[in-house]
């Protein structure tokens, strides 16, 4: 049975905005672990827990969708054992929180490549995609072995074969039809993006879905982050005027 979404009392969300969607680049598990003189495996351990307080935050404020940036095309460049220890904690989180993300009402997505992902991981990702497919809460996109340019070139390989294949008219591929082609297909574009850690970059992450997106940039690093950090950024967002090209209200 679906539990729906716990009202937040209304002192916590009084003069918020709550974007539909937020896109988070979690940053900062190393830094973290190092600054406690921990292992870079204990920053991500770490990091885990507050990937559960966000999706929790997120129900609490009825945010529609978000997306987690766990694990980039360009992390392979990490040593080997820290890639392992990623992945088998993505392993582990879908093992121990797929009864409460059922329950919890959450539709979870994988997003990114899952060629070159171990049949292992793989079947947890159909398992977990599936137990919650027909939820209607949360969406929740884990985006893993994610790259945004990758993800638009697979796009647009998959539309100009259409082309070829004579399915498809040049003059018919509009942005609507981009969209349809990205792993994002069917939440909408992301309204906050937020990185932790006081790094100021995307590093590759939603590029054409941020275009309109307000970039917050906290200075905690993941692990610590909380509902405190989280009123923090929407109490930003809620400021910024957001006009979309426009002249505004
Ligand atoms: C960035 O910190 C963090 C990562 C690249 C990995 C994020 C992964 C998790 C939080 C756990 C797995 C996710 C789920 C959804 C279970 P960093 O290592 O780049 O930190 P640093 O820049 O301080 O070194």
């Amino acid at each position: 049975m679906s539990t729906q979404p716990a009202a937040i009392p209304i002192e916590r969300a009084e003069g918020l905005k709550i974007p539909r969607h937020i896109g988070v680049i979690m940053d900062g598990n190393g830094r973290w672990a190092k600054q406690r003189g921990l292992s870079r495996s204990d920053g991500h351990r770490a990091g885990v827990e507050a990937v559960r307080r966000i999706v929790k935050l997120a129900i609490d404020y009825q945010v529609e969708c978000l997306t987690l940036f766990s694990f980039s095309a360009e992390n392979w460049r990490r040593p080997p054992d820290e890639i392992k220890f990623i992945f088998g904690l993505l392993r582990r989180f879908v093992a121990s929180d797929l009864d409460r993300l059922a329950e919890q009402n959450v539709k979870v997505r994988i997003i990114g490549v899952r060629d070159g992902l171990d049949s292992g991981l793989l079947g947890i990702i159909e398992e977990v995609e599936r137990r919650t497919a027909s939820n209607d809460g949360l969406d929740l996109l884990i985006a893993f072995n994610y790259g945004a340019k990758v993800e638009i070139a697979r796009a647009a390989r998959a539309i100009a074969r259409k082309v070829a294949l004579g399915e498809l008219a040049p003059d018919a591929i509009d942005e609507a039809l981009i969209e349809k082609h990205l792993d994002t297909f069917g939440v909408p574009d992301p309204d906050l993006i937020l990185r932790t850690s006081g790094e100021m970059r995307l590093s590759n992450f939603l590029l054409w879905q941020s275009a309109y997106a307000e970039l917050v940039f906290i200075d905690e690093n993941w692990p610590d982050f909380d509902e405190a950090v989280f009123v923090k950024a929407l109490k930003v967002y809620s400021l910024r005027d957001r006009r979309f090209g426009g002249v505004g209200s």
